[in-house]
């Protein structure tokens, strides 16, 4: 871990089913970046339980979702990875920034209203703070870069901005982010496969909008040939035509080729070759990950293991930033 290099963080809740929307938006990002970032990655089990969870379930889903970022090629020697509960300091820093953070700039998060709605039963404090968390999460490690998808814009906007607001409260204490929108040549945006018109999400209650990561080759080609598409005939590359652009996309993403190559080798073809096909590269992308998973999984102490180390070295950077917001804000330390 070189100090010269910039640092890259992010993260992903671990809630429902890692999906190929978040494989290819995000975490093959994340792997093609890793050498050229000092990179951390957290699996953010804190921001996960702002919406009610099965305990059992979240406990499982952690170290699994930790097992897939590593067997996507997340590399332990090169980035780091971790589980946010593991680091005490997110949640402490998460407080301090809280008395900094104004209820007007927070309740006028989309992300946090279109919350609300959904949650009606459990519209929660912690909801509400959620995106001071994830300025926590990034401060604390001096990020430089932060790769999300566009719905996590005014989270980042946030994020720099408390950072600006502590730095010039106290004195230059955080770096200020920048955001790193995934667009749709480096982080294709994936969209749901029974409603193309929104996006894939791993949390979709019908599984059936999204191809999991952990999907086997029948349900991978199932859900493809479920897919919706249009009455048309022609595979060509059109926004307005959810359904194919969707495919088309991840064609080229799965096999790192243009939109317009995709179109060209889709030629005079059909529908159901056209999802005949888009099945076959996503099984060939997913087995030797789920080969990989499968391996993590089935004997755990390598993977809890690269998670210990994890923690260990992202206690100790959070705990220098801590240390030094503490100070500033003047509690007593030393003791
Ligand atoms: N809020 C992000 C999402 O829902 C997840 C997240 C939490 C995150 N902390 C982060 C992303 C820090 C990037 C950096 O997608």
């Amino acid at each position: 871990m070189n100090d010269k290099k910039k640092t890259m963080l992010s993260g992903i809740q671990p809630s429902g089913h890692l999906c190929i929307g978040n494989y290819l938006g995000a975490i093959k990002n994340w792997v093609r970046l890793q050498n050229d970032y000092d990179g951390i990655f957290i699996v953010v089990d804190l921001h996960a339980i702002t919406v009610r969870q099965k305990p059992a379930e979240l406990r499982k889903r952690c170290l699994s979702f930790a097992a897939q970022y590593l067997a996507c090629g997340i590399d332990p020697n090169e980035s780091i990875i971790f589980i946010q509960s593991h680091v005490p300091a997110h949640a402490e820093l998460a407080w301090t920034l809280n008395t900094l953070a104004h209820m007007g700039e927070l309740s006028r998060m989309t992300q946090y209203k279109d919350k609300i709605k959904k949650h009606q039963a459990n519209i929660n404090v912690g909801l509400f703070a959620y995106p001071v968390l994830m300025a926590s999460d990034i401060l604390l490690y001096q990020s430089d870069l932060v790769p999300v998808g566009e719905d996590q814009k005014q989270h980042l906007e946030l994020s720099r901005e408390l950072a600006e607001r502590f730095n010039n409260a106290y004195s230059p204490t955080f770096k200020v982010p920048e955001a790193f929108i995934m667009k749709q040549s480096a982080g294709a945006r994936i969209r749901s496969l029974q409603d193309p018109t929104k996006k894939m999400s791993k949390s979709d209650e019908n599984p059936n909008n999204y191809i999991a990561l952990l999907d086997d080759p029948d349900t991978i080609l199932k859900k493809f040939k479920r897919a919706v598409t249009d009455s048309e005939t022609e595979i060509k590359y059109d926004e307005n035509r959810h359904g194919v652009a969707n495919l088309l996309t991840l064609y080229s993403s799965l096999t790192d080729s243009s939109l317009s190559d995709a179109e060209q080798h889709f030629q005079g073809i059909g529908y159901a070759q056209l999802k005949k096909q888009v099945a076959d590269v996503t099984i060939e992308t997913l087995v030797p990950i789920q080969k990989r998973y499968d391996e993590l999984m089935s004997e755990k102490t390598e993977l809890e293991k690269i998670l210990k180390n994890g923690a260990e070295e992202a206690r100790y950077r959070a705990r220098k930033t801590l240390s030094k917001v503490y100070r500033k804000i003047g509690l007593v330390g030393g003791f």
